[in-house]
């Protein structure tokens, strides 16, 4: 298999974040050749770089980018794609992931751009993060992310599927995640042919 690597983005700051630990799910059911980077996802407690951007400010920008923001886009940049697991804020994207988008958006050298993209998310709700997806989707086209389209990974009432430790238990759970990172090593490959060669 050639070897692809896959920055991981949680849009949740909490401890014991859903989101955060389906990325550490993802990452044990990844394919062969597929490394997924968590960056402090799984330390313990886990640490989210996106924590550590001020909110944007293009007087601030003028003066030069925060540290943690170039940081992150260097690790983005070097990544062959991009996977980002959201919970849902008020139908839609949280502030802080949004924040930390927008900082990105606007490094030279731009690390989201023609990057392949896979979302995923967790809502204790019935409807699994459905709204904000959509979203995201919205801001991956200006910023010219290529978001995969299917398998879609959406897990409903998050709290009875993982358990005390974050371990996911849901089976199907684990089965959508497992298809999606499938799809996004073949994704990644066809988007961006000469990667791993
Ligand atoms: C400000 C706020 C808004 C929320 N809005 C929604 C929502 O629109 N849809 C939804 O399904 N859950 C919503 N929730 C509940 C989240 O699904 C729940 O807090 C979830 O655990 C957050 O993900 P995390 O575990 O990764 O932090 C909201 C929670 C907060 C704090």
């Amino acid at each position: 298999m050639r070897p692809i690597t896959v920055h991981a983005l949680s849009g949740s700051l909490r401890a014991g974040s859903f989101n955060t630990h389906a990325l550490r799910a993802a990452a044990a059911l990844a394919p062969g050749g597929m490394t997924i980077d968590l960056d402090g996802l799984d330390a313990d407690p886990p640490r989210n770089p996106i924590g550590d951007i001020p909110l944007y400010n293009d007087d601030e920008k003028e003066k030069g980018f925060p540290p943690s923001v170039v940081d992150l886009g260097r690790k983005i940049g070097a990544a062959n794609a991009l996977l980002i697991a959201t919970p849902e804020y008020n139908f839609s994207i949280p502030g802080v992931l949004k924040n930390a988008l927008d900082w990105l958006s606007r490094l030279p050298d731009q690390p989201l751009n023609d990057k392949p993209l896979a979302i995923m998310g967790a809502a204790r709700g019935p409807v699994g993060t459905g709204r904000v997806q959509y979203h995201l989707r919205q801001v991956a086209v200006f910023v010219n992310m290529h978001p995969l389209n299917k398998p879609e990974v959406l897990i409903s009432m998050a709290h009875t599927k993982f358990d005390e430790a974050g371990n996911l238990t849901d089976e199907t759970t684990r089965g959508f995640i497992e298809s999606q990172m499938k799809a996004l090593y073949d994704w990644t490959l066809r988007i961006s042919p000469e990667t791993g060669g």
